[in-house]
């Protein structure tokens, strides 16, 4: 069977560029794809006078189609400011790697909102977020969509793992359908504090599990 993937991809999915973790990064995320479980995680160390990307790494637990993508996009990122690599889209990343087939695109969407979201964490701790919307419940459970539940490999609020929200004066308690003891509380923990709380009017944040 012939690959549907070219050359250029093929070679960047088997040398992928900057693949890694940076142990003191300015801003991190990991992405889950609701459509498939696979996750990406990005680092970036940035210059706070220029606000440009000094270094750049990913892991990818997906297909090649996310390897090649994280591989391409962290090339691209690399010496653009903030700014400049939140506009890198699919489009551009496709072309750079000479096509890829449409029906892996939200593999490659994936690798593209890694970028975005450690770009969107850098911006949280660093105080650059503009538009001071205040945060809501609504906003909270869409962020816990982009945590996974490693035991079905789909996020936590599809997942029915989310038993409640609560909100008040800045204080965010969420309360998950796990015993606390669960051999994955503490990462489901550390990965929910990790988008929540950067939240700029977020003051305190409370994880409890209950069965
Ligand atoms: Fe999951 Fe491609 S199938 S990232």
């Amino acid at each position: 069977m012939s690959s549907p993937y070219n050359e250029t991809v093929m070679e960047h999915f088997r040398h992928p560029r900057n693949v890694g973790k940076i142990e003191d990064a300015d801003g991190k995320a990991l992405e889950g794809s609701p459509a498939c479980g696979d996750m990406v995680s990005v680092h970036i160390k940035v210059d706070p006078n220029t606000n440009i990307i000094d270094d750049i790494k990913f892991e990818s637990y997906g297909c090649a189609s996310n390897i090649a993508t994280g591989s391409i996009i962290t090339e691209m990122a690399k010496g653009k400011t903030l700014a400049e690599a939140r506009k890198i889209s699919w489009l551009q990343a496709s072309d750079a790697l000479g096509g890829l087939p449409k029906v892996k695109a939200h593999c490659s969407v994936l690798a593209i909102e890694g970028l975005r979201s450690a770009i969107t964490n850098y911006e949280e701790r660093h105080g650059l977020v503009n538009e001071k919307v205040p945060t809501t419940i609504a906003l909270i459970r869409k962020r816990l969509r982009k945590v996974m539940n490693p035991m079905a490999g789909l996020d936590l609020v599809h997942t029915n793992l989310v038993q409640d929200i609560e909100l008040k004066d800045g204080n965010v308690r969420i309360v998950i359908t796990l015993p606390p003891n669960h051999q994955f509380a503490a990462a489901i923990k550390s990965e929910i504090t990790e988008k929540i709380e950067p939240l700029w009017d977020v003051k305190e944040l409370t994880v409890e599990f209950v069965e």
